[in-house]
């Protein structure tokens, strides 16, 4: 994998001849650019628009209601990729927002939290990209369908879709190694999304990993992980609410 994702780095009359070469130059530091586009390159940056739909569902129907009466609500998408984590979340909130004034009838002023997300990627491509907030339309048409795409994004003229300007104010995105998450303040966050990342850790790293989210994430908070992934077998201080959707303990 790793010969694979750089080959176009390293290799005959390629910029570095060999993997030596390559690990020199990094360790030396004097190109700045270099250790950001072999991160770029090794990490796996798919993502797409309500990937497991369960966790968005929960979100908004669930955990959005629960928290009307609050001032202020923070959302982590930890290993964001290109933010469509991030922005999904947020048109969770702007779907949960309208429902509860829908419900109060529609009229005058209902109080919402001040909702904000983060988006966190160790790949400074992914978070310029997450940042733009624009997706071909094949990123987009599958995943966001009917009168929410009209909704949420702004089809440019190219055929390209841009998340719309009234959803922006929710997401703001930076790099950061999640591994060394320590300039971000305890208790910091009400659900931390950790999606389809623990998978590419060695047991001892998630756990530093878990470990660090537990510490950002304030006592009610939430931890929701991938379908596919499991806290199993990891020391780690969270307990299982649901399938996939921990609490910290
Ligand atoms: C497969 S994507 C997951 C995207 C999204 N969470 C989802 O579930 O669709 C994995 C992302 O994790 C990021 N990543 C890997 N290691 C990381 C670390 N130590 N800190 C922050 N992000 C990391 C990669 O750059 C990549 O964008």
């Amino acid at each position: 994998m790793v010969e694979n994702r750089l080959n176009q780095m390293v290799g005959e009359g390629r910029e570095f001849n060999g993997f030596d070469s390559l690990v020199r130059a990094i360790r030396i530091g004097d190109r700045p650019d270099l250790e950001n586009r072999v991160i770029s390159r090794m990490s796996t940056h798919y993502s797409y628009f309500f990937r497991e739909p369960i966790h968005f569902s929960f979100l908004q129907h669930r955990l959005l209601g629960d928290w009307r009466s609050r001032q202020s609500v923070k959302i982590l998408s930890a290993a964001c990729a290109g933010g469509q984590e991030a922005w999904s979340a947020a048109m969770c909130t702007e779907g949960a927002r309208q429902a509860i004034h829908t419900q109060s009838g529609g009229g005058g002023k209902v109080h919402f939290p001040q909702v904000r997300i983060d988006g966190l990627d160790v790949a400074p491509d992914s978070v310029v990209e997450a940042q733009t907030g624009i997706y071909e339309p094949q990123e987009v048409e599958p995943f966001v369908v009917g009168s929410a795409r009209q909704k949420y994004f702004r089809q440019l003229a190219d055929g390209r879709f841009s998340i719309a300007d009234f959803l922006r104010g929710y997401c703001t995105f930076s790099v950061m190694n999640m591994l060394a998450a320590d300039r971000i303040p305890s208790d910091s966050y009400d659900i931390v999304f950790l999606r389809n990342v623990l998978m590419y850790f060695k047991p001892e790293e998630r756990r530093i990993l878990l470990l660090q989210v537990r510490r950002i994430l304030k006592r009610d908070g939430w931890l929701v992980i991938s379908l596919s992934e499991s806290l199993g077998g990891l020391d780690v201080p969270f307990r299982i609410f649901r399938y996939s959707i921990y609490r910290p303990c």
